[in-house]
């Protein structure tokens, strides 16, 4: 009884639609505590990863993306260990997020991944893509984290409940995380609305609108003048709006000057209004179609 109970509280707390203004992590289903912001690292080559890492962490990162697909997990888990051996974190003060992609062997992806980063687990796994064996994938997460090689797991690129139920059928661990193409152009509000029953957040990529498409997102008439209004660049306002639309957020960069624009994000708070507008943004549009 006492652990239903538990259990219970455990999923309402993680399932709050808004965060509260100063929380800069939210309690996964599974008990783990992961940021609600960080950075990304796509098409980072491993030198720039490693650098952008180390900066990153300096300027008050603790969460970092990657995945096997990137070629850059070795530069992350350096940058990581720079900051570590600088005593600027403790290894277990940063959560590091990679990625399995479907078609390979998923305990050998699993292991390649945990070695190219040196840092003896990782925070959270997630599959890449749905995929002919993703749900041998996910069996294969589930054996990580009995393993001790992962903490949490979850999936990317699944856009719908039903894709969503796919993998959640076959699974022991219920999935801690969705990370979906996911910007004011297209909300994945129904399938978070989905999501709150099981407790797992979506994590938002191309939140700028991804390599190629920022001008367009960054230059939006209705963000610049909420941005006037709050002497905020258009990049914090709709990182802002991320957070507080309860989804967890991780802008790319390996420009210095935009990692520390992109954090500063916590001393300002959007208006309901404001929220109210940027949702009204929605055009159910993708930049991708993976
Ligand atoms: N699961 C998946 O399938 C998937 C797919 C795509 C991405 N992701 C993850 O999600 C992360 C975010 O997506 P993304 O990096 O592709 O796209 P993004 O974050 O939407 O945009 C990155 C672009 O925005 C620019 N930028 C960053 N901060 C800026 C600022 N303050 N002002 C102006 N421009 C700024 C970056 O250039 P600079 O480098 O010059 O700052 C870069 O060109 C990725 O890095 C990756 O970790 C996952």
């Amino acid at each position: 009884m006492m652990r239903k109970i538990l259990l219970l509280a455990l999923i309402l707390s993680a399932a709050s639609p808004v965060l509260a203004l100063e929380t800069k992590y939210v309690t996964l289903n599974d008990g783990h505590k992961m940021p609600v912001f960080g950075l990304g690292t796509w098409t980072l080559d491993n030198a720039q990863a490693e650098e952008s890492v180390y900066i990153a962490i300096k300027e008050g990162y603790r969460l970092i993306d990657t995945a096997r697909y990137y070629r850059n997990e070795s530069g992350v888990g350096r940058g990581v260990r720079r900051a570590v051996s600088e005593g600027l974190i403790k290894r277990e003060d940063i959560f590091i997020t990679s990625k399995i992609l479907h078609g390979y062997n998923p305990d050998e992806a699993v292991n390649d991944s945990v070695k190219a980063l040196g840092l003896d687990y990782v925070d959270l796994m997630l599959i890449h893509q749905p995929g002919y064996n993703d749900e041998e994938c996910y069996k294969a997460l589930e054996r990580a984290v009995k393993s001790g090689k992962v903490k949490s797991i979850g999936i990317s690129n699944y856009y719908t409940p039903g894709e969503f139920e796919r993998i959640n059928r076959i699974a022991s661990i219920t999935p801690a995380i969705v990370q979906n193409e996911n910007h004011i152009y297209y909300q994945n509000t129904e399938l978070q609305e989905y999501l709150k029953r099981y407790g797992t957040f979506i994590e938002s990529w191309y939140p700028l609108g991804g390599r190629g498409n920022t001008r367009e997102i960054l230059n939006n008439e209705a963000v610049k003048k909420i941005a006037a209004s709050h002497g905020k660049t258009t990049a914090q306002i709709i990182i802002r709006w991320h957070i507080q639309a309860g989804y967890i957020v991780i802008p790319g960069s390996k420009n210095p000057e935009h990692i520390r624009e992109n954090i500063n994000v916590f001393d300002f708070a959007l208006t309901d209004d404001e929220m109210k507008i940027i949702a009204d943004l929605n055009q159910a549009r993708r930049f991708e179609n993976w």
